[in-house]
Protein backbone atom coordinates (compact mmCIF):
# COMPACT_ATOMS: atom_id res chain seq x y z
CA UNK A 1 0.00 0.00 0.00
CA UNK A 2 1.32 3.39 -0.86
CA UNK A 3 0.07 6.34 1.25
CA UNK A 4 0.41 9.36 -1.03
CA UNK A 5 1.11 13.01 1.18
CA UNK A 6 -0.31 15.99 0.05
CA UNK A 7 3.25 17.07 -0.98
CA UNK A 8 3.73 14.16 -3.00
CA UNK A 9 0.56 13.22 -5.06
CA UNK A 10 1.81 12.72 -8.53
CA UNK A 11 4.90 10.96 -7.51
CA UNK A 12 2.73 8.61 -4.86
CA UNK A 13 0.45 7.42 -7.88
CA UNK A 14 3.75 7.04 -10.33
CA UNK A 15 5.91 4.62 -8.00
CA UNK A 16 2.17 3.47 -7.10
CA UNK A 17 1.71 1.87 -10.94
CA UNK A 18 5.28 1.12 -11.43
CA UNK A 19 4.84 -1.50 -8.64
CA UNK A 20 1.35 -2.08 -9.11
CA UNK A 21 0.27 -1.33 -5.40
CA UNK A 22 -2.62 -0.30 -4.21
CA UNK A 23 -2.63 3.84 -3.74
CA UNK A 24 -4.66 5.89 -0.75
CA UNK A 25 -4.61 9.13 -0.56
CA UNK A 26 -5.43 11.41 2.74
CA UNK A 27 -7.80 14.06 2.99
CA UNK A 28 -6.50 17.02 5.04
CA UNK A 29 -7.98 20.30 4.89
CA UNK A 30 -7.34 23.42 7.57
CA UNK A 31 -9.55 24.72 10.45
CA UNK A 32 -9.96 28.65 10.21
CA UNK A 33 -7.21 28.80 12.92
CA UNK A 34 -4.62 27.22 10.23
CA UNK A 35 -4.07 23.96 12.20
CA UNK A 36 -4.86 20.80 9.89
CA UNK A 37 -7.24 17.52 9.78
CA UNK A 38 -6.04 14.56 8.42
CA UNK A 39 -7.79 11.31 7.25
CA UNK A 40 -6.37 8.57 5.93
CA UNK A 41 -8.81 7.54 3.28
CA UNK A 42 -9.40 4.36 3.47
CA UNK A 43 -9.26 1.26 6.03
CA UNK A 44 -5.92 -0.66 6.01
CA UNK A 45 -5.41 -4.53 6.89
CA UNK A 46 -3.25 -4.53 9.83
CA UNK A 47 -0.42 -6.79 8.37
CA UNK A 48 -0.14 -4.16 5.25
CA UNK A 49 3.33 -3.25 4.52
CA UNK A 50 2.79 1.01 4.08
CA UNK A 51 5.09 3.32 2.49
CA UNK A 52 4.45 6.48 3.28
CA UNK A 53 5.79 9.06 0.17
CA UNK A 54 5.69 12.61 1.68
CA UNK A 55 7.95 15.17 0.60
CA UNK A 56 8.92 17.60 3.66
CA UNK A 57 10.09 20.50 1.88
CA UNK A 58 8.72 24.09 2.07
CA UNK A 59 6.56 24.73 3.60
CA UNK A 60 8.56 22.31 6.17
CA UNK A 61 6.69 22.52 9.44
CA UNK A 62 3.30 21.59 7.56
CA UNK A 63 4.47 18.94 5.31
CA UNK A 64 6.49 17.34 8.37
CA UNK A 65 3.59 18.01 10.69
CA UNK A 66 1.16 16.27 7.95
CA UNK A 67 3.40 13.32 7.68
CA UNK A 68 3.50 12.91 11.85
CA UNK A 69 0.02 12.75 11.70
CA UNK A 70 -0.70 10.28 8.64
CA UNK A 71 2.17 7.97 10.39
CA UNK A 72 0.42 8.77 14.10
CA UNK A 73 -2.95 7.48 12.67
CA UNK A 74 -1.20 4.51 10.65
CA UNK A 75 0.00 3.87 14.85
CA UNK A 76 -3.94 3.90 15.75
CA UNK A 77 -4.58 1.24 12.83
CA UNK A 78 -2.14 -0.99 14.06
CA UNK A 79 0.39 -1.12 11.32
CA UNK A 80 3.31 -2.02 11.86
CA UNK A 81 5.75 -2.09 8.72
CA UNK A 82 5.72 1.71 7.70
CA UNK A 83 8.37 2.77 5.85
CA UNK A 84 8.89 6.54 5.17
CA UNK A 85 9.73 8.18 1.98
CA UNK A 86 10.45 11.50 2.19
CA UNK A 87 12.58 11.98 -1.05
CA UNK A 88 13.38 15.80 -0.21
CA UNK A 89 13.77 15.56 3.64
CA UNK A 90 13.23 19.02 5.00
CA UNK A 91 15.94 19.98 7.74
CA UNK A 92 18.42 18.21 6.81
CA UNK A 93 20.51 21.41 6.29
CA UNK A 94 21.92 21.05 10.02
CA UNK A 95 23.63 17.43 10.52
CA UNK A 96 25.43 18.87 13.42
CA UNK A 97 26.66 21.55 15.89
CA UNK A 98 28.65 24.60 14.58
CA UNK A 99 28.17 26.47 18.05
CA UNK A 100 26.89 25.12 21.25
CA UNK A 101 23.69 25.24 22.29
CA UNK A 102 22.59 25.17 18.40
CA UNK A 103 19.35 23.07 17.49
CA UNK A 104 20.73 19.81 15.32
CA UNK A 105 17.24 20.25 13.40
CA UNK A 106 17.60 16.54 11.41
CA UNK A 107 18.92 14.65 14.47
CA UNK A 108 15.50 15.82 15.77
CA UNK A 109 13.25 15.47 12.96
CA UNK A 110 15.20 11.44 12.89
CA UNK A 111 13.66 11.46 16.44
CA UNK A 112 10.24 11.85 16.15
CA UNK A 113 10.09 10.16 12.82
CA UNK A 114 11.60 6.98 15.05
CA UNK A 115 9.41 7.92 17.96
CA UNK A 116 6.82 6.77 15.39
CA UNK A 117 7.64 3.52 14.34
CA UNK A 118 8.84 4.31 11.41
CA UNK A 119 10.90 1.11 10.30
CA UNK A 120 12.75 2.33 7.43
CA UNK A 121 13.25 6.06 5.97
CA UNK A 122 14.25 6.56 2.14
CA UNK A 123 15.58 9.92 0.76
CA UNK A 124 17.41 11.10 -2.12
CA UNK A 125 20.67 12.66 -2.50
CA UNK A 126 20.24 14.02 1.11
CA UNK A 127 22.77 17.11 1.96
CA UNK A 128 25.59 15.27 3.95
CA UNK A 129 25.62 11.08 3.56
CA UNK A 130 25.98 10.75 7.26
CA UNK A 131 22.25 12.07 7.86
CA UNK A 132 21.60 8.46 7.85
CA UNK A 133 23.14 7.37 11.08
CA UNK A 134 21.50 9.93 12.71
CA UNK A 135 19.02 6.77 11.79
CA UNK A 136 18.63 3.80 14.44
CA UNK A 137 16.61 2.55 12.11
CA UNK A 138 17.69 1.26 8.02
CA UNK A 139 17.61 5.04 6.08
CA UNK A 140 18.90 4.80 2.33
CA UNK A 141 20.05 7.70 0.55
CA UNK A 142 19.28 7.10 -2.95
CA UNK A 143 21.17 8.41 -6.13
CA UNK A 144 19.19 10.19 -8.99
CA UNK A 145 21.87 10.40 -11.07
CA UNK A 146 21.20 7.33 -12.88
CA UNK A 147 17.48 9.02 -13.81
CA UNK A 148 19.23 12.51 -14.74
CA UNK A 149 21.87 10.46 -17.15
CA UNK A 150 18.86 8.71 -18.19
CA UNK A 151 17.10 11.42 -18.92
CA UNK A 152 20.44 13.55 -20.72
CA UNK A 153 20.70 10.71 -22.98
CA UNK A 154 16.77 10.69 -24.05
CA UNK A 155 16.69 14.34 -24.61
CA UNK A 156 20.26 15.64 -25.82
CA UNK A 157 21.31 15.10 -29.27
CA UNK A 158 24.99 15.76 -28.35
CA UNK A 159 26.86 14.24 -25.44
CA UNK A 160 27.23 17.81 -23.48
CA UNK A 161 30.07 17.83 -20.51
CA UNK A 162 28.67 17.48 -17.25
CA UNK A 163 29.58 20.51 -15.49
CA UNK A 164 29.86 20.58 -11.03
CA UNK A 165 29.36 23.99 -10.14
CA UNK A 166 31.98 23.63 -7.03
CA UNK A 167 34.26 20.26 -6.12
CA UNK A 168 31.20 19.39 -3.75
CA UNK A 169 28.82 18.74 -6.62
CA UNK A 170 32.37 17.09 -8.53
CA UNK A 171 31.12 13.34 -7.54
CA UNK A 172 27.57 13.99 -9.47
CA UNK A 173 28.71 15.12 -12.36
CA UNK A 174 31.19 11.80 -12.34
CA UNK A 175 28.15 9.73 -12.13
CA UNK A 176 26.49 10.77 -15.20
CA UNK A 177 29.36 11.40 -17.14
CA UNK A 178 30.41 7.65 -16.47
CA UNK A 179 27.15 6.28 -17.16
CA UNK A 180 26.71 8.54 -20.33
CA UNK A 181 30.37 8.04 -21.27
CA UNK A 182 31.46 12.01 -21.90
CA UNK A 183 33.54 14.48 -19.74
CA UNK A 184 32.86 15.99 -16.31
CA UNK A 185 34.51 18.11 -14.82
CA UNK A 186 34.19 20.97 -11.80
CA UNK A 187 34.83 25.04 -11.24
CA UNK A 188 37.63 26.05 -9.12
CA UNK A 189 38.28 28.82 -7.69
CA UNK A 190 42.35 30.16 -8.21
CA UNK A 191 43.83 33.15 -6.34
CA UNK A 192 45.81 34.32 -9.31
CA UNK A 193 46.86 37.37 -7.04
CA UNK A 194 46.50 38.17 -3.05
CA UNK A 195 43.33 40.29 -4.59
CA UNK A 196 42.39 38.45 -7.54
CA UNK A 197 40.41 34.84 -7.29
CA UNK A 198 39.71 33.26 -10.73
CA UNK A 199 36.99 30.82 -11.24
CA UNK A 200 37.60 28.71 -13.41
CA UNK A 201 36.87 24.77 -15.17
CA UNK A 202 39.79 22.26 -13.22
CA UNK A 203 40.60 20.46 -16.54
CA UNK A 204 38.80 20.58 -19.72
CA UNK A 205 37.48 23.66 -22.14
CA UNK A 206 34.19 24.46 -22.37
CA UNK A 207 34.63 26.40 -25.45
CA UNK A 208 32.47 25.46 -28.03
CA UNK A 209 30.92 22.65 -26.27
CA UNK A 210 27.45 22.08 -24.96
CA UNK A 211 27.71 22.15 -21.42
CA UNK A 212 25.05 20.33 -18.48
CA UNK A 213 25.25 21.64 -14.73
CA UNK A 214 24.49 19.15 -12.45
CA UNK A 215 23.93 20.26 -8.73
CA UNK A 216 22.07 18.46 -5.83
CA UNK A 217 20.03 21.75 -4.61
CA UNK A 218 19.15 25.13 -6.44
CA UNK A 219 17.87 27.81 -3.89
CA UNK A 220 18.54 31.11 -4.63
CA UNK A 221 20.14 30.57 -7.83
CA UNK A 222 23.22 32.09 -7.04
CA UNK A 223 25.77 29.06 -7.82
CA UNK A 224 24.59 28.33 -10.83
CA UNK A 225 24.10 32.12 -12.15
CA UNK A 226 27.91 32.29 -11.19
CA UNK A 227 28.67 29.03 -13.28
CA UNK A 228 26.85 29.65 -16.35
CA UNK A 229 28.96 33.44 -16.30
CA UNK A 230 31.94 32.02 -16.34
CA UNK A 231 31.49 28.99 -18.83
CA UNK A 232 29.90 31.65 -21.00
CA UNK A 233 32.39 33.37 -20.77
CA UNK A 234 34.86 30.24 -21.78
CA UNK A 235 32.78 30.00 -24.85
CA UNK A 236 29.99 27.44 -23.92
CA UNK A 237 28.09 27.02 -26.95
CA UNK A 238 24.78 26.11 -24.23
CA UNK A 239 24.50 25.77 -20.82
CA UNK A 240 21.73 23.34 -19.58
CA UNK A 241 20.82 23.49 -15.90
CA UNK A 242 19.70 19.84 -13.89
CA UNK A 243 19.62 19.69 -10.23
CA UNK A 244 17.63 17.13 -7.64
CA UNK A 245 16.20 18.82 -5.42
CA UNK A 246 14.35 22.04 -7.49
CA UNK A 247 13.97 24.43 -4.26
CA UNK A 248 14.07 27.76 -6.33
CA UNK A 249 13.32 30.31 -3.86
CA UNK A 250 11.35 33.68 -4.84
CA UNK A 251 13.15 34.27 -8.61
CA UNK A 252 15.23 31.70 -8.75
CA UNK A 253 14.39 30.45 -12.46
CA UNK A 254 14.30 34.04 -14.00
CA UNK A 255 17.48 34.42 -12.84
CA UNK A 256 18.88 31.45 -14.31
CA UNK A 257 17.56 32.02 -17.64
CA UNK A 258 18.70 36.18 -17.60
CA UNK A 259 22.15 34.95 -16.79
CA UNK A 260 21.85 32.66 -20.51
CA UNK A 261 20.78 28.82 -19.46
CA UNK A 262 19.06 27.19 -22.31
CA UNK A 263 16.93 25.25 -19.91
CA UNK A 264 16.33 24.40 -16.19
CA UNK A 265 15.10 21.25 -14.92
CA UNK A 266 14.83 19.02 -12.00
CA UNK A 267 13.56 16.16 -10.53
CA UNK A 268 10.17 15.89 -8.70
CA UNK A 269 11.08 15.46 -5.02
CA UNK A 270 9.50 18.55 -4.82
CA UNK A 271 6.58 20.12 -6.88
CA UNK A 272 8.08 22.49 -8.98
CA UNK A 273 7.40 23.79 -12.88
CA UNK A 274 10.79 22.60 -13.68
CA UNK A 275 10.08 18.87 -12.34
CA UNK A 276 10.34 17.37 -16.05
CA UNK A 277 12.40 14.32 -14.48
CA UNK A 278 10.47 11.36 -11.97
CA UNK A 279 11.98 9.33 -9.77
CA UNK A 280 8.95 7.21 -9.81
CA UNK A 281 11.02 4.30 -11.40
CA UNK A 282 14.13 4.42 -9.04
CA UNK A 283 11.84 4.64 -5.61
CA UNK A 284 9.81 1.76 -7.21
CA UNK A 285 12.78 -0.29 -7.99
CA UNK A 286 14.53 0.27 -4.96
CA UNK A 287 11.30 -0.78 -2.81
CA UNK A 288 11.16 -4.03 -5.26
CA UNK A 289 14.83 -4.85 -3.42
CA UNK A 290 13.66 -4.60 0.03
C1 LIG B 1 25.50 23.38 -1.68
O1 LIG B 1 25.92 22.64 -0.78
C2 LIG B 1 24.54 22.86 -2.66
O2 LIG B 1 25.10 21.80 -3.37
C3 LIG B 1 24.07 23.91 -3.64
O3 LIG B 1 25.14 24.31 -4.48
C4 LIG B 1 23.50 25.12 -2.95
O4 LIG B 1 22.55 24.74 -2.01
C5 LIG B 1 22.87 26.04 -3.97
O5 LIG B 1 22.36 27.16 -3.34
P1 LIG B 1 22.00 28.46 -4.15
O6 LIG B 1 21.08 28.08 -5.26
O7 LIG B 1 21.30 29.35 -3.13
O8 LIG B 1 23.26 29.08 -4.64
Amino acid sequence: MIIGGSASQALAAQVARELNDKLCSVETKKFPDGERYLRIKEEIPENEKVYVIQSTGYPQDENMMELFFILDTLNDMNIEDITVISPYLGYSRQERRFKETECISAKATAKLLQSMGIKRLISVNLHEQSICDLYDVPADNLSAMPAIAEHIKNTFEEKPIILAPDKGAQGFAKEIATQLDTDYDYLEKVRISPEVVETKTKNISVENKQVVIIDDIISTGGTIVNAINILKEQGAVSVDVICVHPVLVNDAILKIYAAGARSVQGTNTLKSEVATISLAKTIANHIKTL
